[in-house]
């Protein structure tokens, strides 16, 4: 190879190196859950994660927080339970505390949900 196709070659190499990278960070971007102004501290809404699983979405004084809406026992979608405060699975009664880091509170769940990781950027409740 001459200097001129080795020049080349690099050039092309480096191209699709910063084009990958920028298709990358496209996939990359969060998903958009909820306006903020939308969603008010106190409020909860049910969303659809990123891996297509139900899940439940909350907002505190101290920021937001989700779960997957998957129970750990066998994997029944739990419902939230406003006036008690609690995530309760409709097949075993299991429930589970979304305020204290989705632990078991009753049942035969296996563990905690799962959480998923969300946060404010731009106006925006994201999924990261
Ligand atoms: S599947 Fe949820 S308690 Fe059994």
């Amino acid at each position: 190879m001459n200097r001129r196709g080795f020049i080349r070659t690099t050039a092309i190499a480096a191209g699709a190196l910063i084009f990958g990278r920028a298709q990358s960070a496209v996939a990359a971007a969060p998903k958009k859950i909820i306006k903020v102004s939308k969603f008010p501290v106190g409020a909860s809404q049910q969303f659809v994660a990123t891996n297509g699983a139900p899940a439940f979405l909350f907002r505190t004084k101290t920021g937001v927080f989700a779960y997957s809406a998957i129970c750990t026992h066998q994997g029944c979608t739990v419902e939230y339970l406003k006036a008690g405060k609690k995530l309760v699975c409709p097949c075993h009664r299991a429930s589970f505390d979304p305020f204290n880091g989705g632990k078991v509170i009753s049942g035969e769940a296996k563990g905690p949900l799962a959480k998923i990781n969300v946060s404010i950027k731009s106006g925006w409740v994201v999924q990261s």
